[in-house]
């Protein structure tokens, strides 16, 4: 009977067929021990030259790695391993010798990784985060089907801008200038506007000169945006929704957050509510911190985000930023002018800001006014403008940059090994 990985523990003491790869191999003169994986996971197949036909043995003892192959064995149970289970195999059929796989089990450098990202995939560690960026998608659509959102497409190929022009993906749309999306956020607000409360899911581009481990120039992002909701309320979905996939991942993802040696302690700590500082706060904690060189009025950096995040232990919101720092959209404070209703949220542990947000502008007059300030084509903002122009209501919404939440959850350093085929600002290969 044919059955993956993921399934043996419903055949204990029976006889299996798993189709698999050879992960990584180790033998005696009396024992083979075969590291196995099929994409369901990873078991170890044991051969034991006296139980088996001597030609099982030899093809045991000469498999090389990532050969594809037929294993046929008993399953048992192992509390030695992590994953529980182990197979007795009683015999091996190669379906595809692999001659000379590049990526052995000794270390190789990341560029040499990325080069082979396409193989790199298969190894344990990549297919511990895959799983867990999997979940976390599984959860997003879970907490937001639960608590009302619809599902919203907005469009790759765009006339607008809505985080500034200086990073924009350029390209012709026929006779047209067009973009590779930034953000949804400006569709999601019109969707918001027919359906309530939405969600977006979807690929995001930023032509931005950064190589840091927080950088992609291609990210996921999910987008929520909710008519009739104020800054604070959306606050509250921010952190519900993020202690809701945190809480997710440890529930079903033990034996990956095990494989990566995350201290899952840090972890059971995210539950709601989350910390709010607003930035002039943030600014004092960060004097008296010794970061004199921030002034108010300025943006954090990494450095700055880190500080401020290890303060709590748990993701942090600094709120009410400088108008003059945030873009054209952002509602203004209600009894100021300098500052707008905005929170970005900082996860812990120096992985930095894993959301932006804020209330959005509903004046008709004053959202034109910001777009004319911000030398933003009114013509291209038409349709946009037509949210504040026919039955405005206040709303609120926030995007959350996926990648980087799978770096902190994943307790993974750098962005690159959280989406499966990153780009970067040197590298579109593979
Ligand atoms: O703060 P950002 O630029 O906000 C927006 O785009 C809003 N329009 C979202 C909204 O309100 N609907 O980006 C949101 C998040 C960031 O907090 C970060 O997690 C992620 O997207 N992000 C990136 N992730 C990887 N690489 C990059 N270059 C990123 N830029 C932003
Ligand atoms: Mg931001």
């Amino acid at each position: 009977m044919k059955v993956t990985i993921s399934e043996v523990n419903q055949h204990v003491g029976k006889e299996i067929t798993i189709g698999a790869w050879l992960a990584n191999k180790r033998s005696s003169g009396k024992i083979a021990f075969l590291q196995l994986r099929d994409g369901t996971g990873f078991i170890q197949a044991v051969v034991v030259k006296s139980d088996v036909a001597e030609d099982v043995f030899q093809t045991a003892k000469s498999i090389t790695q990532e050969t594809s192959l037929f294993v046929t064995g008993e399953v048992q149970e192992d509390s030695r391993s992590p994953f529980g289970y182990e197979l007795l195999v009683t015999s091996i059929k190669i379906i595809h010798e692999s001659v000379d796989y590049p990526i052995t089990p000794k270390n190789h450098g990341t560029e040499f990784l990325m080069d082979h990202r396409h193989l790199w995939l298969r190894s344990r560690r990549q297919h511990a985060v895959m799983k867990i960026r999997n979940e976390i998608i599984r959860a997003t659509y879970e907490f937001f089907n639960k608590n009302g959102f619809v599902k919203v497409d907005p469009p790759i190929l765009t006339g607008s801008a809505p985080e500034g022009t200086t990073e924009l993906f350029h390209t012709k749309y026929f006779d047209e200038d067009a973009y590779l999306s930034q953000s949804g956020q400006l569709y999601m607000e019109a969707a918001a506007m027919a359906l309530g409360k939405v969600f977006s899911f979807g690929p995001t581009f930023r032509a931005e000169k950064s190589k840091t481990r927080r950088h992609l120039i291609e990210f996921w992002m999910i987008e929520p945006e909710m008519a009739f909701y104020e800054h604070e309320d959306s606050l509250e979905v921010q952190e519900q929704y993020v202690a809701y996939i945190v809480q997710s991942v440890l529930k079903n993802c033990s034996l990956e957050l095990n494989r990566l040696e995350r201290d899952t302690s840090k972890l059971e700590k995210i539950v709601a509510p989350f910390p709010r500082i607003t930035y002039d706060d943030a600014i004092k904690l960060l004097h008296e911190k010794g970061f004199d060189d921030i002034q108010w009025g300025e943006d954090f950096g990494a450095p700055h985000e880190t500080a401020i995040a290890d303060h709590y232990d748990k993701p942090v919101f600094i709120t009410h930023y400088p108008t003059k720092i945030k873009p054209f959209y952002m509602q203004p404070h209600p009894d100021r002018d300098d500052v707008v209703l905005c929170a970005d949220l900082i996860a812990p542990e120096g992985y930095g800001e894993i959301i932006g947000g804020s209330e959005r502008i509903h004046d008709f007059e004053l959202m034109k006014k910001r777009i004319v300030e911000h030398q933003l084509p009114l013509d291209a903002y038409e349709w946009y403008l037509d949210i504040s122009r026919y039955g405005s209501v206040p709303h609120s919404g926030f995007g959350l940059g996926l990648e980087r939440t799978v770096a902190w959850i994943s307790g993974v350093e750098h962005v690159r090994e959280t989406i499966p085929f990153p780009r970067l600002l040197n590298r579109i290969y593979p």
